[in-house]
């Protein structure tokens, strides 16, 4: 069996290493039309990989050149394949009908054509992007009116890995869900997959449904996870008012195993490609069905979320009474989340988007994350929200990279600074010498914990003004 992926992202690129790890008579080929991508899928160094995951070089050592193979040529990846993974982004759309709300499905849709085009035998195409309810009908439609003598299954098999977390996730999966028409082709199908996955994953966890309903689980999956992560947030900001303290709400809420423990943690906000591009696409769906009660309760889930990020910014401009004109503001991390390179849609961005514009000097420190890479983040961030950020706040990319400095070490972002912002929950950031920290810093160190990282009892010992989301 052949097996080809287009799109050599971060679903992608772990998730075909694993299944070449799990099935090595299986031949995996990951197809992308980004040459630099493929170029560093392919570092004999594996020190330059595209996506940083704890576990995944390991893996793509063990199975590059033996069944894993990158490559830039879509068209024999596809000629050559049996089943067909779907992994390009959907972002959410910049453009025309459905500007920020809903998903942008030209990649998709090329790759139908691309198939259609170039397929000469039976595929099965699996959506392992997450995608609209109902757009396996669209796929078929495309291949089935553009390839002659090919018949094509359309399956639905969306990805439930966390970034950081992503081997693990792939190794050890809570379920793995495949869709498909209920129809004995459709069905025969679903069995092919199933067999594919069942080399490492039990089969009671493989659960197998209409490809509606699954197409709809992977959007409602993530709803309910930044549900959760914006019902804490929102106790957060009560917490600061009243003097209750959310880490001892989130456990005290967390021992019911009705609510269960995972998925409290208050933050500066929850960012990463999917939770908001999701929602948005699930709020659009719901107005375009005429469900408008169903997609406003959606949407306040990102609301939360856009004004956790807001009142971070704000309690620091606040704290450092009411100015950070010429302020230098040290952040800690850039990324999303800990253990991922990954910095897209991270409240990092918006919060020094905020600063900026208050006319901070902003220094950076993640470990993980490359300086080219933190200003196209805020250039992208000035394109694409100009309109709702007004004249006045407008940054050109000049003034960004005069008024952002982004740092190799730790101490050289804090060093003389005004104040430091956690955003990021790197594991180091708790091992750095805090005392060497506040010594350096202008007085009075402020620090503003984003992540509830660092102790309270311990930081307010060594001098510092400590505020920590969720701690009044
Ligand atoms: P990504 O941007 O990292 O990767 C997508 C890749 O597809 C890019 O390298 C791009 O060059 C390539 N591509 C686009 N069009 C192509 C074409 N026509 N031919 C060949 N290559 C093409 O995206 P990602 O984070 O891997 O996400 C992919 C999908 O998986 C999205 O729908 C996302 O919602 C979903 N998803 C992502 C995660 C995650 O943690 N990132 C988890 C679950 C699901
Ligand atoms: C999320 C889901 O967890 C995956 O199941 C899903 O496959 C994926 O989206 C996707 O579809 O892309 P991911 O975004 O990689 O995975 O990472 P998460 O661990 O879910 O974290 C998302 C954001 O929420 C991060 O910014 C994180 O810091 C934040 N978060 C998470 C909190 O603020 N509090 C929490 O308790 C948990």
């Amino acid at each position: 069996m052949k097996i080809t992926c287009i799109g050599a992202g971060y679903v992608g690129g772990p998730t075909m290493a694993v299944i070449a790890s799990n099935c090595p008579e299986i031949e995996v080929t990951v197809a992308d039309i980004n040459p630099l991508r493929i170029a560093e899928w392919n570092d004999d160094t594996l020190e330059n990989l595209p996506v940083f995951e704890p576990g995944l070089a390991e893996v793509v050592a063990e199975t590059r050149g033996r069944n894993l193979f990158f490559t830039t040529d879509v068209r024999r990846a596809i000629e050559q394949a049996d089943i067909i993974f779907l992994s390009v982004n959907t972002p959410t759309k910049t453009y025309g009908v459905g500007k920020h709300m809903a998903a942008d499905l030209k990649f998709v849709e090329l790759c139908a054509r691309q198939i259609a085009e170039y397929a000469t035998s039976d595929k099965i195409v699996v959506e392992k992007s997450t995608l609209p309810v109902r757009t396996a009908q669209s796929i078929k439609t495309i291949l089935c009116n553009n390839a002659s003598g090919v018949n094509f299954q359309v399956l639905s098999n969306p990805e439930f890995l966390a970034e950081g977390t992503a081997i693990q996730d792939l190794m050890h999966p809570d379920r793995v869900l495949i869709g498909g028409d209920q129809t004995p082709e459709g069905l025969a199908a679903i069995e092919v997959l199933t067999s594919v996955y069942a080399h490492w994953v039990p089969r009671e966890r493989i659960l197998q449904t209409n490809v509606w309903s699954s197409e709809l689980s992977k959007l409602t999956a993530n709803a309910f996870l930044a549900q959760r992560i914006s019902s804490i947030n929102a106790i957060s900001a009560l917490c600061e008012q009243t003097g209750a303290n959310v880490e001892e709400i989130s456990k005290a809420i967390g021992h019911d195993s009705r609510i269960g423990p995972k998925f409290l943690k208050a933050s500066v906000g929850f960012g990463g490609s999917c939770f908001q591009k999701d929602i948005l696409n699930l709020v659009y769906l719901c107005r375009q069905f005429n469900l408008p009660e169903v997609a406003d309760y959606w949407e306040q889930v990102i609301r939360m979320n856009d004004y956790q990020k807001h009142r971070f910014s704000k309690l620091i401009i606040d704290s450092l009474f009411n100015t950070v004109s010429g302020k230098k503001i040290a952040f800690l991390g850039w990324a999303f989340k800990k253990d991922t390179n990954d910095t897209r849609e991270s409240a990092a961005i918006y919060v020094a988007n905020e600063l900026l514009v208050d006319k901070a000097e902003v220094h950076v420190y993640d470990p993980k994350v490359k300086k080219e890479q933190i200003y196209a983040d805020l250039d992208y961030l000035q394109k694409h929200h100009r309109g709702a950020m007004g004249e006045a706040d407008v940054l050109t990319s000049e003034e960004i990279r005069q008024l952002v400095i982004v740092h190799e070490s730790p101490y050289e972002a804090m060093g003389q600074a005004h104040a430091i912002a956690v955003l990021t929950e790197w594991d180091a950031f708790k091992e750095l010498d805090w005392k060497r920290v506040y010594e350096g810093m202008l007085k009075p160190a402020f620090v503003f914990d984003g992540r509830n990282l660092l102790c309270a009892k311990e930081m307010n010992a060594m001098g510092f003004e400590y505020k920590a989301i969720g701690r009044g």
